[in-house]
């Protein structure tokens, strides 16, 4: 979601603030803005719609302060106009915010009330104007912020400069991330290390709760009772990743076809390849011979990944899985079994509902075993274990190489739980080990068949609605298949297990409707060839994502057919994935669409 950089610098900062803003540009904005301090005095500059015009407003106002805040907003409260762009000022300070301030209404009204003039539509102003009026009856930036907090329900992340205070920085957290980095005689705030990466690899990061008061040469952090803290500060390896696309139009395509390597070095981290086992680089806090009960909770496409892993789960560790959306299973008060294990996967470890759902198991005696991307998020901190996914940064908004990635992790979990339990003898553990060994060469053959996929997204293009069908793990696969399409392309997709079709989804078949059957050789493939031979006999326009045979063998003539290589089937969702992302792809760019940051959405959606 939005992105804050702060610099308490000795060169110009506006520039390098809004330099630095764009290697926050994966996490989804639709304006942005920055504040400097000139001659003491507050100077904004803000602009709707892409960095570059903030960027070309910089060029014809130059900003000479070397102090600096800056924002990509993300809109919550009020429309994406320049004007509802942070940083929000007043005559003493200006902010900026991730995040969602709950109460804004009634600090509004109560401000109103007082005569405060309002300029903006936004929950951000409230803060702005909240710690002013603070101002008024102290003068002490510092004291203004402690006594504004506390007053603040929601969650946020905030960075604040002042009126007449050129080596002053005030950040604040509570919810949503926010991190110090420590330069040579100079400072930073930013929402993630990656934000950072160009000025230091020496990060902090203040826990929930937490504030920090900056100067050039000082820190001072305090907690939520204003008790000075000390916090960790860590060199992190943002740095070491370029944030670049390569020889790839987007990062989306880069991270596609990275997939070979990313999943083929999570698998090292995992597996024992000699001696075809899973060796976890960690050990588990827990027996999983002692659970009775897997609960696991994620968003979007993680949670996709959580429910492919349940089938695995289920019948290689005979373990029963529950599996919920995080934003519902927070609110469902579900009663959890005694010392069991609450699994959560989220590829930011920022997603707020996820943390929600985790807190809420945490608080009924779950233990909290994360797969998360990123090691140093809030997630991956709350966790009593975590397990890497070790994809590196994923900057295109449609998540793909963290997905199979999770999928890599997950089936290692899943193994090592049968092998524990006893539900899995050490022949089969093996042969399951020998499938995954497989599997980066499975999706690099599977990436082969691109410029076949390319060919029959033109198809898609001219759809409004597209159904897709799997059964097994090839239905959740079809659900993320249908988040895919939905999220980069804007075309209306929904999946159904291939069973339901005839109770209900059927009666949306005609010519019109593309129809795109994910159907691995496993024992389910004739069922689901059957209910494809059932949108056939209706006209359906169908896509086959099915190994080389099949679309032969189903007689049916005419149909577009990715053709898959032989595989046994047991992961077969990781490869397959390949063509379902792809498909998504290509029609999102021969739609010309903005592949890499769709429309209204977010990388890291850190609000409920
Ligand atoms: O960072 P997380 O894995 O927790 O994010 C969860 C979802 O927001 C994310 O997977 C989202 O659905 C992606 N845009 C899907 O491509």
């Amino acid at each position: 979601m939005c992105g804050i950089v702060g610099i308490l610098g000795r060169e110009k900062a506006a520039p390098l603030v809004v330099e630095a803003l764009k290697r926050l540009e994966y996490r989804g904005y639709d304006s942005a803005g920055v504040a400097t301090l000139e001659d003491g005095h507050i100077t904004r500059l803000r602009a709707e719609g892409k960095l570059r015009n903030l960027a070309n407003k910089l060029d014809t106002h130059p900003l000479k302060g070397t102090i600096a805040i800056g924002h990509t907003r993300w809109a919550t409260h009020g429309k994406p106009t320049a004007n509802n762009a942070h940083p929000h000022a007043t005559d003493k300070l200006a902010v900026v915010h991730n995040g969602i301030i709950e109460n804004f209404r009634e600090l509004r009204k109560m401000m109103e009330g007082e005569g405060i003039v309002f300029k903006t539509e936004t929950d951000t102003e409230v803060v702005a104007q909240l710690v002013t009026r603070e101002l008024a009856t102290t003068n002490d930036p510092r004291t203004a912020v402690a006594r504004a907090l506390p007053q603040l329900r929601g969650a946020f992340a905030l960075a604040f400069i002042f009126e007449g205070e050129p080596d002053l920085m005030i950040g604040a957290r509570q919810g949503a991330p926010l991190a110090v980095g420590h330069g040579d005689g100079e400072m930073y705030l930013g929402s993630d290390a990656l934000a950072l990466a160009p000025f230091t690899d020496t990060i902090t990061y203040l826990d929930d709760g937490d504030w920090v008061v900056l100067t050039r040469t000082d820190h001072d952090f305090r907690d939520a009772k204003n008790n000075k803290v000390a916090r960790k500060t860590q060199k992190t390896s943002a740095g070491a990743f370029l944030v670049d696309k390569g020889n790839h139009r987007h990062f989306m395509a880069k991270e596609i076809h990275e997939q070979p390597e990313v999943v083929g070095r999570t698998l090292a981290h995992y597996l024992d390849m000699a001696k075809a086992e899973v060796a976890l680089p960690f050990t588990l806090p827990f027996d999983w011979k002692d659970l009775t009960r897997l609960t696991i909770s994620a968003c979007g496409t993680a949670y996709l990944a959580g429910y492919i892993a349940k089938y695995w789960f289920e019948r290689y560790a005979r373990l029963p899985v529950e599996i919920d959306v995080a934003s519902e299973f927070r609110y469902r008060e579900a009663p959890l079994p005694e010392k069991g294990l609450a699994l959560f996967i989220s590829q930011s470890g920022e997603t707020a509902d996820t943390l929600a759902a985790l807190r809420y198991a945490k608080e009924n005696g779950q233990k909290i075993l994360s797969v998360v991307n990123v090691t140093t998020s809030t997630i991956a901190r709350e966790s009593d274990i975590i397990a890497p996914i070790l994809s590196g940064p994923e900057i295109g908004v449609a998540s793909t190489k963290a997905f199979t990635c999770q999928l890599a992790v997950l089936a290692c979990l899943a193994i090592s739980a049968g092998v524990a339990r006893g539900t899995l003898g050490r022949d089969e553990a093996a042969r399951l080990v020998n499938e995954l060994i497989l599997t980066p060469g499975r999706i690099s053959e599977a990436l082969h068949r691109e410029p076949a996929i390319r060919d029959i997204a033109q198809r898609l293009t001219k759809a409004t609605d597209v159904l897709y069908l799997g059964r097994g793990t090839a239905y959740p696969l079809a659900l993320e298949g249908a988040l895919k399409l939905k999220e980069i392309s804007y075309i209306h997709a929904e999946a159904y297990a291939a069973g339901e079709l005839k109770h209900g989804p059927i009666a949306l078949i005609d010519e019109k409707m593309p129809v795109i059957v994910i159907a691995p050789h496993d024992p389910l493939y004739e069922k689901t060839i059957s209910n494809m031979q059932e949108v056939a006999a209706r006209g359906g326009n169908i896509i086959l994502i099915a190994e080389d045979e099949a679309a032969e063998q189903s007689g049916l003539a005419g149909i577009a057919h990715v053709a898959m290589p032989a595989m046994a089937t047991d992961f077969a969702a990781i490869p397959y994935a390949v063509p379902v992302q792809l498909l998504a792809y290509w029609t999102a760019f021969l739609l010309g669409k903005d592949v890499d940051q769709p429309r209204n959405l977010a990388k890291s959606v850190t609000v409920e």
